[in-house]
């Protein structure tokens, strides 16, 4: 096995921290995965990682194997009006949506865009204007990394729900495959936002198709959330949290203008981007850690971030969001500590 020595995590993980690894494989050849799991066994523990766009390190990692997952593949199952594909867990998540487009095949449009790997997508059930992946995958398949036993499970099985799924909750699930449902029928999804508007401005004279929703996805993503490439960032560093309808109702008569979003069950989603400006954190500072001015959802990294600084401006959103609307803000990123 390739393992690598002492290497930094800054471009590993798209908050961009300045630590590094004792230990490192870049895992691409699918085959070798029960040589890999064998070889894990040295370790104390392994920490499977994608493209880091959800994972923050918070320090140097000197006890365990990192293995970042860089398996590419697609593969056709099946094809009438529908198409059933079987993606290897580490291909890129928008190269793999910029795909499906070239090949007409819809749904995934909205998700445009969206850092992170084909694995992790079902892990958070990644989600934005409007579409969940929940919606289009079949099954996924994986691997339990302590009883070395493989699994498939069916979309139900992965238990998914806004912003979860059992990936989240039993991290030893390691995603190799994930197994897309799409169709070769377009089917809009324009409901969210402006997404409607900027779409048919692009399409212009055109018939409004799946690639002005993704062209007008990009354009929006691009004017509110930092490019992790350029200014360290997680994407949303905290979920959208869901009350119950009566305090809701308590909120919107103090706080009219509050965008929410009632759900299927009587609950209702309040946007946290609103709580975190309100409560006045727009732009504040813990250390080199910033609320990002244009999506208070968003915590960059201005330059020279340390873990502390992460954990002094989270504490601080979390301390001032509870004190103001009683609210209890629940982090998104994993933590490795
Ligand atoms: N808002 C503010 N202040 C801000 C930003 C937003 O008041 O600084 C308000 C907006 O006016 C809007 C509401 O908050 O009424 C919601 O804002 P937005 O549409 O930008 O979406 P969000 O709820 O903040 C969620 C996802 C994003 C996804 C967008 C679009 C979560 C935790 N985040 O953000 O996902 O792109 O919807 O669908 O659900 C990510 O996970 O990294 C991510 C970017």
């Amino acid at each position: 096995m390739n393992i690598q020595h002492n290497i930094s995590l800054r471009p590993l993980h798209t908050l961009h921290l300045d630590v590094a690894a004792r230990f490192f494989y870049r895992w691409e050849n699918a085959d070798k995965l029960d040589e890999l799991l064998a070889h894990a066994q040295e370790y104390e523990r392994v920490i499977w990682l994608g493209s880091g766009s959800n994972t923050i390190f918070l320090k140097d990692i000197t006890d365990g194997l990192i293995v970042q997952i860089a398996t590419n593949g697609i593969q056709v199952i099946d094809e009438d009006e529908y198409v059933r594909i079987r993606v290897s867990a580490g291909n890129n998540w928008h190269q793999f949506v910029q795909y499906t487009l070239s090949q007409s095949w819809f749904g995934l449009e909205n998700l445009s865009l969206i850092p992170g790997t084909v694995g992790a997508a079902p892990v958070q059930n990644i989600g934005a204007y409007g579409v969940e992946v929940k919606d289009y995958i079949v099954s996924v398949s994986g691997v339990n990394t302590l009883t070395q036993e493989r699994f498939v499970m069916s979309n139900d099985e992965c238990q998914f729900s806004y912003r979860n799924s059992i990936f989240k909750q039993l991290p030893h699930l390691l995603i190799t495959k994930v197994e897309f449902r799409l169709s070769k029928q377009f089917n809009p999804h324009i409901d969210y936002g402006d997404i409607a508007r900027i779409a048919q401005t692009i399409a212009d004279s055109e018939k409004l198709n799946a690639n002005h929703i993704s062209q007008a996805v990009i354009q929006i993503r691009q004017s509110k959330l930092p490019d992790p490439d350029k200014i360290g960032n997680v994407g949303s560093f905290f979920h959208n949290p869901i009350v119950p309808a009566d305090y809701a109702k308590q909120l919107l008569q103090k706080y009219p203008n509050l965008p929410h979003y009632p759900q299927s069950d009587g609950k209702v989603k309040i946007a946290a981007a609103w709580l975190i400006e309100q409560a006045g954190l727009k732009g504040k500072k813990c250390g080199a850690m910033a609320v990002h001015q244009q999506q208070a959802l968003v915590l960059i990294n201005t330059g020279k971030a340390i873990a502390q600084d992460v954990i002094d401006l989270k504490n601080l959103i979390q301390s001032t969001v509870l004190e103001r609307f009683g609210i209890e803000l629940i982090s998104e990123p994993r933590f490795i500590t």
